[in-house]
């Protein structure tokens, strides 16, 4: 038995779903600690596409149970249309393989709005959030005026405080001229969503705890990476959860005591979504991978910003969430370059650093100082079967990126299928 935590090193997007859902096969029960449906996994099975946004993907197995844990924001509307998605995909969701936290908090529709309300006012520095009311949602669970789903058990509460909100949201909306929300709309589609959602709902922690006893193994699905993290990103460039190794455990109640293994997912390139720092962006770059179709956001198909693997980005990450292994994805976006560049430091007004500043205003001076290695011209990574396959140039690769981030490569992807996931050593 072992309990692993997947999360991203980069800004998100690196492929952790396809990963988590290679890793599944081993575990029991497959948890997601924090986010909310800012998060897009795609899953590719059987030659079918699933996109899940709040479930973990565990669920397309069968036999695994999920959890979506007390750090997680969750939309009910969202959550509920996302059932009835994977329900017309032939997926089963039922109480048996589905539980959802009693704490955790939920997104109202005037979370959304206050998103984009906030976004607009930010003019030039706009975040690029996904528009899902995350960062509001948050600020009340902090703010602590937040609903968790064990308010249901009090409705006459509930709907008193739902009232209370839609007020105060809507005196913000009404001085930014924005048409205010009614309060009996704003009921409807929360009563409908949460009387679907109630039987799922339950003390998810203890639950968890009683798999550990029986000897469960539990994979942690990370949601958006690190570098979207409220502490360790590019602030305030970033989600607003800790999207970090230590988010897992407490987005979830399982101590660190009982995680064996770390397992970092990075692409073997960058890319992000929305706005702020990104030192190896390449205008090149990013054309041909759209041109290739690659690199289009699951949640909000927007285009992803390109660039060349960082890694004093991904090597920092690696120590910042105690990465026992990295899975590097998307080793077939390189096929067919000639050349490869690496990130292997910043420069920053005549000075070399080995981790990014802290300022998101220094982070954009940086300067990427590179390296190049030869790409592996006509013998494509795409298609190979096993990790002795790949031609010696895309290999030599993947052990300068391991050397780099001092962290072995275990897991590496050569295209979206299950069985394109190759195993090292
Ligand atoms: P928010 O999480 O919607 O508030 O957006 C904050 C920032 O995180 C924006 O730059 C988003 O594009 C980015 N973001 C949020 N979720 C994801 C994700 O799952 N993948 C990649 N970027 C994300």
């Amino acid at each position: 038995m072992s309990n692993t935590i997947i999360v991203g090193a980069q800004w998100g997007d690196e492929g952790k779903g396809k990963i988590v859902d290679y890793l599944t096969e081993g575990a029991d029960v497959v948890v997601r600690a924090q986010g909310g449906n800012n998060a897009g996994h795609t899953v590719i099975q059987g030659g079918e596409k699933y996109v899940l946004h709040l479930i973990p993907s565990g669920i397309l197995w069968p036999e695994k149970r999920c959890v979506i844990g007390n750090g997680v924001v969750i939309d009910p509307a969202a959550l509920v249309a996302e059932f009835d998605t994977l329900a017309a995909q032939g997926v089963s969701i039922t109480p048996d393989n589905l539980s959802i936290s009693d704490r955790a908090h939920l997104t109202l529709p005037y979370h959304r709005m206050l998103d984009a309300h906030r976004e607009s006012g930010r003019g030039g520095g706009k975040i690029g959030t996904t528009g899902r009311g995350i960062g509001p949602t948050y600020a009340d669970k902090i703010e602590r005026s937040g609903f968790r789903l064990a308010d249901l058990d009090d409705p006459v509460g509930l709907a008193e405080k739902l009232a209370a909100k839609v007020e105060e949201a809507n005196l913000i909306l009404d001085a930014a001229g924005v048409e205010p929300l009614d309060l009996a709309e704003v009921g409807a589609e929360f009563n409908e969503a949460t009387d679907r959602l109630a039987p799922y709902v339950r003390d998810t922690a203890s639950y968890l705890h009683g798999q550990l006893k029986e000897g469960r193994s539990l994979l942690f699905e990370g949601a958006q990476g690190t570098y979207l993290d409220i502490d360790h990103g590019t602030y305030p460039f970033v989600t607003s959860s800790n999207t970090t190794a230590g988010g897992a455990c407490t987005g979830s109640g399982v101590s660190p005591r009982h995680i064996d293994n770390v397992t970092a997912v990075a692409k073997a390139y960058t890319t992000r979504v929305g706005a702020g720092p990104f030192v190896t962006e390449n205008a090149e770059f990013s054309d041909r991978m759209h041109g290739m179709g690659r690199e289009f956001g699951a949640t909000t198909g927007r285009k992803r910003r390109c660039g060349w693997f960082d890694a004093v980005l991904v090597g920092h990450a690696c120590r910042l969430n105690g990465a026992d292994g990295l899975a590097v994805t998307n080793v077939d976006g390189l096929d067919g370059i000639d050349t490869i560049r690496i990130c292997t430091g910043y420069m920053l007004r005549g000075e070399t650093l080995v981790a990014p500043p802290a300022r998101c205003e220094d982070w954009e001076e940086c300067d990427p100082i590179y390296e190049e290695l030869p790409g592996w011209g006509d013998s494509p990574t795409a298609g190979a079967k096993d990790i002795g396959a790949l031609p010696a140039n895309a290999r030599a690769y993947l052990d300068r990126l391991a050397e780099l981030c001092e962290t072995p490569i275990t897991l590496v992807g050569v295209g979206p299928d299950r069985d394109e996931t190759l195993v090292c050593g």
